[in-house]
């Protein structure tokens, strides 16, 4: 079946599934193109910030753990699967595969970010999965595979998917986000009585980066909650009064310099300039 009987020959409930599944697949791979701290260690929305939350949370952790190590190549995979699903699926090339992928990433996700949310039907996530599931389960009952096979009209199909998921992460890479919070004046954190001496505050930085304040009796100071091995984002232990990344271990000492005390980096967190301004701690 072509394009055109494609979407001719079908209802049109399942044609407005199938407009608002490809096109919100091709949102999503475009939404992560375009951000510049996607692929970026140390940024808020950098993947292996967020592998490293779900291997903490997600009922299947271990595995995002160990795809923490190869964050970078997982992002480049989510975002040309997100631009190849959906384009298959407006375009009718290996369809039933296409609803299939878009079923398993719906429910990776479900599993990775969302399945702590409660009440559950709160979570995109699992209203996706099972429109993706309906929707593969319909044409692959009603027979309408479309196999990828070697010969010449599947190999063409097959290179325009693939044509379209790359020329859409270029395109993304053109026309950048702008990133939030990013300026050059000073920034404010938090409201200066709010933290005592003995606290301390995560906030976000003017680049975007997850970071943590500081007061002690010697005064305020804040570091890059960006762990300098692979980009995890470190927690504060009050008991060990250290700074402790979830990924592999590295501890740093936020009251010397936040040196490392142990784990696979040399590397201090970088310091980050605050100071008190009127009633605000700011970042300068
Ligand atoms: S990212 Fe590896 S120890 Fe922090």
């Amino acid at each position: 079946m072509n394009l055109k009987q494609s979407w001719r020959n079908q209802l049109w409930p399942l044609r407005i599934m199938r407009i608002w599944l490809g096109v919100t697949w091709i949102y999503a791979g475009f939404d992560k193109a375009s951000d510049p701290g996607f692929l970026k260690a140390g940024s808020s929305t950098f993947i292996g910030t967020q592998l490293s939350a779900f291997s903490v949370n997600s009922p299947i952790g271990l595995i995002f753990n160990k795809l923490i190590e190869n964050s970078t190549q997982v992002g480049i995979f989510i975002m040309l699967a997100e631009f190849s699903i959906g384009a298959a699926t407006l375009l009718w090339i290996a369809p039933t595969w296409a609803a299939f992928g878009g079923f398993a990433m719906s429910l990776t996700l479900w599993l990775a970010s969302t399945w702590n949310v409660k009440p559950y039907f709160l979570a995109s996530n699992s209203a996706y999965t099972i429109l993706w599931l309906s929707y593969f389960l319909f044409l692959y009952g009603s027979r309408r595979r479309s196999k990828v096979s070697l010969d010449r009209r599947g190999f063409i199909r097959g290179s325009t998917v693939a044509a379209i998921a790359i020329a859409g992460a270029g395109l993304g890479r053109v026309f950048p986000k702008s990133v939030p919070g990013a300026s050059s004046g000073p920034k404010n954190i938090i409201k200066d009585a709010v933290v005592k001496v003995g606290q301390t505050h995560n906030f976000v930085s003017k680049a975007g980066t997850p970071a943590v304040l500081f007061r002690t009796k010697n005064g305020i100071f804040a570091y890059s909650a960006v762990c300098t091995h692979q980009g995890c984002t470190v927690q504060f232990n009050s008991a060990a009064e250290n700074l402790q990344c979830p990924c592999h271990g590295a501890v740093f000492d936020p009251f010397n310099e936040a040196k490392v005390v142990t784990g696979p980096t040399n590397t201090a967190l970088p310091k980050i300039k605050v100071a008190t301004e009127g009633a605000w701690i700011v970042e300068a």
